[in-house]
Order: C-alpha cells, then structure tokens, then sequence
C-alpha cells in the first residue's frame, strides 16, 4: 500500500487524473483496452472534469475505454443524487467515448435487487466469463472514503460487507446522504483489480482516514479496511488537510 499526500485538492484531481491517463495508456499497450470503475461523491469530480479537458482527453484512444461505476445510488439517472449524473456533466458528455462503452447501472428497474442482478451479468459478459468462478480484474477503481468509513457503497455493519459470492448487491441506505439505495461492488470484486486508488481531500476527513490507516478497526466498523487487492497495487491519494493526523512518514 502507498500513501501519497498533495498539497491540495486542486492537486490531488491533476495527479488523479494523470495517474488515470498513466494507468489507462499502459492498459491499452498490454491489453488492448482500458477498464475503470469510476466512484461517485464530491471528491473526483474534479478529476473527471480534469479528465475531459482537451490537453487530458487528446491523450487518450476513448475507443478502447470502458467505464463502469463502482457504486450508484437507485435514483433515475437526470437525478443530480446519481454518481451517473454527476460523471455525465463532468465528464462523458465532453469525451469522444463511442456507444456502449460507459456501462451505468440501469436504475430504471423495478427493484434495486434487479438492477444489481443485471449490473452483475453485463460484467461477466463483458469480461466474457461463464459464472463468478473467475474474478473480472479491473484495471483501475477508483474509491472514495466516507465519513462513516464506507467505501463504495459498503457501509458499517451492512450485509453486503460479508458477500464472498456475488460481485455486485443491492444495499439498503447507510446513515449518511443521500438516504437511498444502492448498487455496489463487493469486496471480491474490488479487491480483484489490479490497481485501487482512494482520493480523500479535506480537513472533515482526517480522522476517518486516521481510523482507516492507523488504527484499522474491524471491517464491519470500517469497511475502508476490508479494501486490500489480492494481487494488485493499492494507492491513497490524500491532501495535507486529510492527512493531518497521520504520523510523519
Ligand atoms: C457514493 C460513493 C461514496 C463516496 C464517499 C466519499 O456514491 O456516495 O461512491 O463511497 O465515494 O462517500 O464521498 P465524498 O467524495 O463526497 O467525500
């Protein structure tokens, strides 16, 4: 695990949103395509607007990016409170990105439980896998903290923190706003790709982070510390203000 600290949040979205294009362009020479799951919350959306600006997006072949999202709040998605929307207004509406390459999850079925069934099985077939035996291995998630210690949308003491089979459930809202339900990768599917990164700015954030990597409660108290790739890299990318309680280096 690596810490990296920047200055600010200005300068925590441009090494974001450099390390996207970095990781993104390495995945496309060694793989032919690029796979992400993108988080919502407030903290990347910088980073996806950094993304879209022409001297970023002119870096990149959007021909062989494919999106997915991490979380997603079961909310329409014009509703200002879906992660969908708000990547959509920073981001892909300014991206050459062709059809079918941004794989929302559909909240428009009858039930949350539905929408993560389907968002489960568009991910095997697009990572051409049979069942869930084998774990689809993203190139890049990226994470958000939340207040509570949630990551994703895995909040304390919810049900979907001890999934070992299924790598996408429906979870019920979690103390914090927006009190909806969600559609959330599970820890298995998380902890497949190759390469986590957590952005957490702000000086609201220093003592979550401070329980997350330092006194590293148990799971069910903060989810964050179940985030641990199998066999891939895991970088958090925090300003001063979040890293404020964490001991020097
Ligand atoms: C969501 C998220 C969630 C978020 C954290 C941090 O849909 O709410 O994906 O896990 O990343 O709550 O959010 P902020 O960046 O707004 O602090």
């Amino acid at each position: 695990m690596t810490i990296s600290v920047c200055e600010d949040k200005e300068q925590l979205a441009q090494k974001a949103a450099n390390l996207f294009l970095q990781i993104a362009q390495r995945a496309i020479e060694e793989r032919g395509r690029f796979v992400a799951a993108l988080s919502g919350g407030s903290t990347p959306e910088r980073t996806y607007t950094l993304l879209a600006q022409p001297e970023r997006a002119t870096q990149l072949d959007w021909n062989k990016v494919y999106l997915f999202f991490g979380d997603e709040r079961f909310v329409p998605h014009d509703d200002p409170r879906s992660n969908y929307h708000m990547v959509k207004q920073a981001m892909l509406d300014a991206l050459p990105l062709p059809a079918g390459h941004v794989l929302a999850v559909r909240t428009d079925l009858p039930t949350p439980e539905a929408a993560a069934e389907h968002y489960e099985q568009m991910l095997l077939a697009f990572f051409a896998l049979p069942d869930r035996q084998t774990l689809p291995r993203f190139d890049l998630v990226f994470l958000g903290l939340g207040d509570d210690c949630h990551t994703a949308s895995l909040f304390p003491s919810a049900a979907a923190l001890t999934e070992r089979k299924r790598l996408v459930v429906a979870t019920p809202p979690g103390t914090l706003p927006p009190p909806v339900d969600r559609i959330t990768f599970t820890f298995p599917l998380i902890n497949a790709a190759r390469q986590v990164v957590f952005l957490v700015a702000g000086s609201n954030k220093a003592k979550t982070l401070y329980r997350a990597l330092v006194e590293r409660p148990p799971i069910w108290l903060c989810p964050a510390v179940g985030i641990r790739p199998a066999d891939g890299e895991l970088l958090w990318l925090v300003d001063k203000e979040a890293a404020s309680l964490l001991p020097p280096e």
